[in-house]
């Protein structure tokens, strides 16, 4: 069902000096950082060969990643996103089997622009997992 990894998202507690360590001493693609008003964040895109990181932070009152930040105050990875061609048969297969989704279990619109979920992190090993759905269409190489 999942098919590329889309990206890793990782949250920091200070953007630029996480930027300027994946510039400098990793060596990485670092873009500029883009305010999200509507997801209650700030993100900087790594671009890297097979994927993409995404250095989150939060902004304004009401992030839904603050709690993350206060219990993990050095940062840490926040999810993975896996692509599927099909978010409302993914979702469909994953509740038949047994997965919860967050929130209302509708898709909602993401960070880049298409529609996500997320599935429950203690239905998958502690580790929380947004799924996009990317149409194979739009599928880089
Ligand atoms: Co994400």
């Amino acid at each position: 069902m999942i098919g590329r990894l889309n990206h890793v998202a990782v949250v920091v507690p200070d953007l630029g000096a996480a930027a300027a360590k994946y510039r400098n001493l990793l060596g990485a693609e670092v873009h500029h950082p883009h305010d999200l008003p509507e997801h209650g964040v700030t993100v900087i895109f790594v671009t890297l060969d097979n994927t993409k990181l995404e250095l989150m932070t939060p902004l304004g009152d009401n992030s839904p990643i603050a709690k993350f930040l206060a219990d993990h105050p050095q940062g840490g990875m926040h999810h993975i996103c896996f692509e599927v061609p099909d978010l409302a048969h993914a979702a469909r297969t994953l509740v038949a089997g047994g997965a919860r989704i967050l929130g209302d279990g509708e898709p909602r619109t993401g960070a880049h622009g298409l529609p996500v979920l997320f599935l429950h992190p203690k239905d998958f090993d502690g580790t929380l997992i947004e799924l996009e759905e990317v149409k194979p269409e739009l599928q880089p190489g």
